[in-house]
């Protein structure tokens, strides 16, 4: 863990396409606009944070750091006031290939992180792969906390069972305890199966949903392919309100009861 008063998040499930990068955007955007100090760091080679907010070039990022051991600061973007990125950069793919450095390669990053400006900020999220390699390590071994975004259909239980057993091992090789949160994304709320995987969620992990479920909404699946987040794209929307109180109850620990 970095300076006491940092929230390092890593965004975490590896079923892909469940709102790991639509979540760490908009609720990073959403912690910005309530004045907190927040750095998104993308983690996934698919590099779509830097895209997300508009950033079209080629840009170095967390690849260096990782690979060539640069420092985060020199890659560090300004994307919204309040609101930093560190792009995935070209490379990152061929972190996951690295075999030499032993258990040392798994703690770079919390490194990277203990000795740039991150340490200072009040939030920093960890957008992961839909994969559970190096790179996921990684940002299992940064974080003080992990979301675990679950959408609302029935093999997203799957995942959720492999992703406990994945955090159980962290844990044990780290050992330090990773403070475990979850969201419910993708909601259709009239739709019976998604109540019941809502509430089935609710019924294994008491205390540990967040109150807040993300609805299923159009502009946020839009916004990014205008480089923009929902908060700069259609601020009057479900997603945006779902956003902005998702946030509030990671600031204040609230949590759902089933
Ligand atoms: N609440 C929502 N309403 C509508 N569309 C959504 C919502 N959340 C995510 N999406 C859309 O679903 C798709 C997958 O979302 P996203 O990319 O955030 O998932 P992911 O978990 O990061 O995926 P991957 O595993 O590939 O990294 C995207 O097209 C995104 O725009
Ligand atoms: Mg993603």
């Amino acid at each position: 863990m970095a300076d006491s008063r940092v929230r390092i998040i890593a965004i975490m499930n590896q079923k892909g396409g469940v709102g790991k990068t639509t979540t760490t955007v908009n609720l990073g955007h959403a912690l910005a606009l309530a004045d907190k100090r927040v750095a998104l760091l993308d983690m996934d080679p698919q590099g779509q944070i830097a895209t997300s907010l508009g950033f079209y070039d080629q840009q170095s990022g967390i690849d260096l750091v990782l690979l060539e051991g640069h420092g985060i600061d020199s890659v560090k973007l300004t994307a919204r006031p309040n609101l930093d990125i560190v792009p995935a950069g070209q490379r990152l793919n061929e972190f996951e290939h690295i075999y030499e450095g032993g258990v040392e390669r798994g703690h770079r990053l919390q490194k990277a992180i203990n000795s740039s400006s991150l340490r200072t900020y009040d939030y920093v999220l960890i957008d992961c792969p839909p994969s559970s390699g190096l790179l996921g390590v990684n940002a299992m071994f940064a974080a003080s906390e992990l979301i675990i975004p679950v959408s609302g259909d029935y093999l997203s239980l799957q995942g959720l069972s492999r992703m406990m057993q994945v955090l159980k091992r962290s844990e044990e090789l780290s050992g330090q305890k990773i403070k475990l949160w979850l969201v419910s994304t993708r909601m259709q709320l009239r739709r019976r199966l998604t109540t019941e995987v809502r509430n089935r969620v609710l019924k294994y992990f008491p205390g540990r949903v967040l109150h807040t479920p993300i609805r299923e909404n159009v502009a946020l699946a839009e916004c990014p392919s205008f480089g923009k987040t929902i908060f700069d794209y259609r601020k009057k929307s479900a997603g945006a309100e779902d956003y902005l109180t998702l946030a509030e109850d990671l600031m204040i620990g609230r949590a759902a009861h089933g």
